[in-house]
């Protein structure tokens, strides 16, 4: 359906709750535009912002937040010691990511109160985005019952995302008078050097970056850890390091060369199959028909809406085999002394989408994936707290299953250092190369 009706299948739904009240402000984000004009510019400057050519150009930023990724960890895992929570982390990571891409911005601590705004209104925003969850969507008249509960929180949710990102658009700008600003989106259109794009268009733009990783990313990767930290999981973490070790003559190697190349066999095993296995938008983003569809002996009229169940097809038993249902990263691999990288043929799992409107940032996320992996594969052994460990079903594993993204359970792990002067080193390193990278 995806491939085979490319164009037929390249608009996307517009919902009440979603685009009527909580999107009235700043635009539609890219994952949720109808196709059109508008649309079809928007996604041409995010494809050359996250495009390959661009990526070369992050290497700094990818550098200072694994960095800060690891810093954080081995001063608050303790030697060992503690168990700690691996999410918030990984929250920082990603939005910070997709904050300096857009507005030249990070936030150095992982508890700093804007932070984990944005990311407490982006994740109740995401419920709201439920295609299931909102009648008032398909029966107009409940819209206009009194009290509407669903109307009061879209509303207040969407005051306190207007604020933030009035904020720091208002961030930019000062620093653009003072000379400050770093290069990112919303500088170059404020400095008018892109005037193809209209201002509501470019806080949309910003918006679907933010929005498509600040969940996405910790989704994908804490799940993947909480799986890494099993007992059955260490033996993969074990074997993942082990090639990671085959791969590079030291671990400042490994660090320097996981922001250029994603070259180690096990460790994109193990992306792709946290990807397909926890397919952290399990009903994927909806689609609309934009002409009529013939399909299997029956139309679907132009105008109907597509939902696109991408966690069963990433669980298919008759593609992916018996054992579609255990996290196993090998399935990937042809061999495994030395692993080897199954040739990669067609589309692998469907948690990116597929065809018009598959997701921009697949590359941008495989890079940031990779890169948190191995740094934090090299510099810790993962283990898994027995008093709270973490939920590994595919589909219990989300706190929340109507919600577009999934949240995992909280869970806790304890980090064993496996090179103390070795992971210095390389923060050294880091924290040379990266010193006057970004602002706070
Ligand atoms: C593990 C990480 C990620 C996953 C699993 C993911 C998944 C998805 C999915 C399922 C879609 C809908 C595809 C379709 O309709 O076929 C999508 C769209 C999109 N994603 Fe991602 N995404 C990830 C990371 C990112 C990142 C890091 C960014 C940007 C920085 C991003 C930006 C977008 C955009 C802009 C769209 C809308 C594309 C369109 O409608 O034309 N994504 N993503």
């Amino acid at each position: 359906m995806l491939i085979g009706n490319q164009s037929a299948v390249i608009d996307r739904p517009t919902l009440y709750t979603f685009h009527g009240v909580i999107s009235s402000t700043q635009g539609f984000t890219i994952g949720s535009s109808p196709w059109d004009e508008s649309c079809k510019n928007k996604r041409k400057a995010a494809g050359q912002t996250l495009g390959r050519p661009a990526l070369k150009t992050y290497h700094p930023m990818f550098d200072l937040e694994t960095l800060c990724i690891v810093r954080d960890l081995v001063r608050d895992s303790k030697g060992g010691d503690a168990y700690l929570e691996i999410r918030p982390y990984l929250q920082r990571y990603a939005l910070n990511t997709t904050l300096t891409l857009c507005y030249g911005i990070r936030m150095d601590s992982v508890w700093d109160d804007l932070l984990r705004e944005v990311l407490e209104v982006g994740s109740a925003i995401s419920l709201l985005r439920s295609a299931s969850e909102n009648y008032q969507d398909y029966i107009p008249l409940l819209r206009y019952l009194p009290n509407n509960e669903k109307n009061r929180r879209s509303k207040s949710l969407r005051d306190r995302r207007d604020k933030y990102l009035n904020e720091l658009l208002d961030r930019v700008r000062l620093m653009i008078k003072q000379g400050t600003d770093k290069p990112c989106v919303s500088a170059a259109i404020l400095k008018d050097e892109e005037a193809k794009l209209s201002g509501v268009e470019v806080s949309s733009i910003c918006l679907s970056l933010v929005s498509g990783g600040f969940e996405t990313i910790p989704g994908t990767s804490s799940a993947a850890f909480g799986s890494l930290s099993t007992p059955k999981g260490q033996v993969f973490q074990d074997r993942a390091y082990e090639d990671i070790k085959r791969h590079y003559p030291n671990i400042e190697d490994a660090w320097d060369k996981s922001l250029e190349v994603e070259d180690v066999p096990y460790v994109n095993a193990i992306i792709k199959e946290a990807a397909r296995y926890y397919t952290v938008s399990a009903m994927s983003l909806p689609r609309k028909a934009y002409a009529d569809i013939e399909w299997d002996g029956a139309v679907i009229p132009k105008g109907t809406m597509i939902l696109i169940n991408a966690q069963a097809a990433n669980h298919e038993v008759e593609h992916f085999g018996p054992d579609a249902n255990t996290f196993n990263p090998e399935r990937w691999l042809q061999s495994l002394s030395p692993p080897e990288e199954l040739p990669s043929s067609g589309i692998q799992h469907f948690s990116f989408g597929a065809g018009s409107r598959a997701c921009s940032g697949q590359l941008i996320a495989s890079r940031l994936l990779y890169t948190a992996l191995v740094r934090i594969i090299c510099s810790f052994k993962i283990v898994a707290s027995e008093a709270e460990p973490p939920n590994t079903d595919y589909v219990d594993y989300n706190q929340f299953k109507s919600a577009l993204v999934a949240i995992p359970r909280d869970f806790k792990v304890k980090l064993i250092p496996r090179d103390p002067e070795g992971t210095a080193r390389c923060m050294r390193a880091a924290e040379l190369r990266t010193r006057d990278a970004y602002v706070q």
